[in-house]
């Protein structure tokens, strides 16, 4: 299995659409904390990728999910790494930027 860098998007629009539920939900899955990666994922936030418009965001090995959900998230991840990448270039945010954003929510 190739390993899957996850970013999950800490702007503001995302954080206020629910962003810190979808991270919390992928470290209770992953086993991993923000800025953690082992030998199947890299996690972390990122910065906004301006699909604000679709929040929240989740990207997948440079594939973005769309209008995430916690309910699917989990499967959409799985999903989205088989895709070839839409944005390899995407932004990590550092843990201390997205816990300084209080629409996360406890992280
Ligand atoms: S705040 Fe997440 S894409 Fe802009």
């Amino acid at each position: 299995m190739d390993k899957k860098n996850i970013r999950v998007c800490c702007g503001m629009t995302c954080g206020v659409m629910g962003s810190g539920k979808l991270m919390r939900k992928i470290q209770e899955n992953t086993g991993l904390k923000a800025g953690e990666k082992n030998e199947k994922v890299d996690l972390n936030f990122c910065n906004c990728t301006g699909r604000c418009h679709m929040a929240p965001i989740v990207a997948v090995n440079g594939n973005f999910i769309d209008e995430a959900k916690e309910e699917t998230i989990l499967a959409d991840i799985e999903e989205a790494a088989t895709r070839p990448p839409q944005d390899p270039g995407i932004m990590d945010a550092t843990v201390e930027e997205a816990l300084n954003n209080d629409f996360l929510g406890d992280v």
